[in-house]
């Protein structure tokens, strides 16, 4: 099946309007990148003001970051000027029927609820060219699931499209792809993470897909290691780091995916996926300590509070 889908990406489509709901970290990082690297019309959507402010601080302060770099030799008054620059460049929208009037391509990356991702992708369905490709950025739904209020053609230009936190940095992203998703509508996904000059890897519509799924459970059992007594969380991640090569430990990485998504994913995976044996039961076990942690408000680095660390 896999070689039904070309990696020529002779079927891809022309893209050059994209919509992408949600204002947070992960959609404002893919609006960032896909207006800065693909070079791509781009509408950023959310239902507030205050959620279009704080999307639009997020994508400034990473383009400041960027810029400090790569246009070191230049005054900072220059550096922000090219900061202004991109974020001019994007569309910022509460008027959701509009802003998908003439997209091409429609990335959605609002709240994990697969409920609330359904009715936005209804109501988009009625308003969006019929020929416009949707994709969610869900990170543990069922891309299928997401997918089912939409009409039976939508369907079949209906994918994943996985970023990494943090958007701008992250190489990779996960192209998903359902039962029914279309080589075109695929390749087209494909084209567009290779535009934004990121890695994309083809994937099934499995739970977590590829990075996740292994992450996930990983973290998990970090945390259960260390309520078990058996090292500090200090001493796991310099472990993972040193002993393992990975850029973070587990619990750095807990704090930067945030504990609130961990035991969501955690816990949406108990209900729904444990069942179906598609996820054992061990691998997503609650924690006391995470749900502990995640009651206190300490949600990782988004929180004044911290997470693992402060
Ligand atoms: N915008 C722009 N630049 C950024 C940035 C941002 N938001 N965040 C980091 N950077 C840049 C820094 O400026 C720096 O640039 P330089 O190398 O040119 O100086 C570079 O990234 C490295 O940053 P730091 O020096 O601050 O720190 P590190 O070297 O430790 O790198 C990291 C930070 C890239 C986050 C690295 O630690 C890493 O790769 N960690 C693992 C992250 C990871 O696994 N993410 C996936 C999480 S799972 C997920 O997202 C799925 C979700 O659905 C749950």
């Amino acid at each position: 099946a896999t070689r039904a889908f070309s990696t020529s990406l002779a079927a891809q489509r022309d893209v050059k309007n994209i919509t992408v709901f949600g204002a947070g970290l992960m959609g404002a990082g893919i609006a960032q990148v896909m207006a800065h690297k693909g070079g791509y019309n781009v509408t950023l959507a959310d239902v507030s003001d205050k959620a279009l402010q704080t999307g639009s601080s997020i994508i400034s302060k990473s383009l400041t970051r960027i810029f400090k770099k790569s246009m070191a030799d230049k005054s900072a008054d220059e550096q922000a000027a090219a900061v202004k620059d991109i974020v001019g460049k994007i569309a910022f929208s509460k008027d959701a029927a509009q802003a998908v009037e003439k997209a091409d391509l429609v990335v959605e990356a609002i709240i994990e609820n697969v409920g609330i991702k359904q009715e936005l992708f209804k109501f988009l369905d009625g308003k969006a060219p019929k020929e416009c490709i949707f994709a969610t950025n869900t990170s543990s739904l069922s891309v299928t699931d997401v997918a089912s209020t939409v009409s039976a053609e939508r369907k079949k230009v209906f994918g994943g499209f996985h970023a990494f936190n943090p958007v701008p940095q992250m190489k990779l992203v996960e192209i998903v792809r359902t039962k029914e998703t279309t080589p075109d509508a695929f390749d087209t996904l494909t084209g567009v993470a290779k535009q934004m000059g990121k890695v994309p890897v083809s994937c099934v519509d499995s739970p977590g897909f590829i990075v996740n799924r292994l992450l996930v459970p990983y973290m998990l059992e970090a945390i259960r290691m260390v309520e078990r007594g058996e090292a500090s969380k200090e001493d796991v991640d310099t472990a993972m780091k040193l002993g393992a090569g990975y850029p973070m430990g587990p619990f750095e990485l807990s704090d930067l995916v945030g504990l609130d998504t961990l035991s969501h994913i955690a816990k949406g995976w108990r209900e729904t996926r444990t069942q179906t044996g598609e996820i054992s039961a061990e691998a997503v076990k609650e924690s006391a300590l995470l749900e502990d942690l995640v009651k206190d408000g300490r949600t990782g680095k988004k929180s004044d509070k911290g997470g693992f660390y402060q």
